[in-house]
């Protein structure tokens, strides 16, 4: 017997780790994101920073409900994105806590810095840009920070990718 799909089937979702498995393999930037209010500071390792528009210059990032960026986000009302280069291999471990380092001394590693906002800005990220929030929105388990790039400063060097589930390096290929 032949079983007939019909043409508006829809498909059973698919898993939270089919998702992330297949995405695995994607390449992506690694920045640190960071926000402070006065003396308070927070900040971890994302791979979700990507450019909304030019004009206005608007960026996003997906931060996880349950991290403390998310209130203090919302209460200082700004955000850094500290792009990182290839040697930014302890900070992005040290952010995303799979280093020994408690949360309280994250900041105790790398040099820090401020522009506009007054978000703690990494001296030696390849990018930092500076946002004020523009906006939020939560989708599932994440919340989707929009921000406004008031302020931007750049270095040389290469950028730190991660793939596969490692960070990795740029390896051009020759044409
Ligand atoms: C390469 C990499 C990319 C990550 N990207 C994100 C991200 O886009 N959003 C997010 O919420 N967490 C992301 N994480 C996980 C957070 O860095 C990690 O959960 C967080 O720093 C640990 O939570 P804590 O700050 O409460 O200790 C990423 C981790 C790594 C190693």
């Amino acid at each position: 017997m032949t079983i007939r799909v019909p043409d508006n089937f829809e498909r059973p979702g698919i898993t939270a780790s089919a998702f992330t498995s297949a995405l695995s393999q994607a390449a992506n930037g690694v920045s640190v994101v960071t926000t402070a209010l006065d003396d308070l500071k927070a900040g971890l390792t994302v791979s979700s920073m990507c450019s909304v528009c030019a004009d206005p210059a608007l960026l996003l990032v997906c931060v996880n409900l349950e991290n403390e960026f998310c209130t203090l986000a919302d209460r200082s009302g700004h955000f850094a994105v500290n792009i990182l280069s290839s040697h930014g291999v302890e900070l992005a471990t040290v952010f995303a806590g799979l280093s020994d380092s408690p949360v309280q001394s994250r900041f105790d590693t790398g040099h820090w810095t401020r522009l506009t906002t007054g978000s703690p800005i990494l001296s030696n990220a390849l990018v930092a840009l500076d946002c004020k929030i523009d906006s939020s929105q939560v989708k599932g388990t994440h919340r989707v920070f929009f921000g406004k790039v008031v302020d931007v400063r750049t270095t040389s060097g290469e950028p730190l990718l991660y793939t596969d589930r490692r960070f990795a390096v740029v390896e051009p290929v020759p044409l």
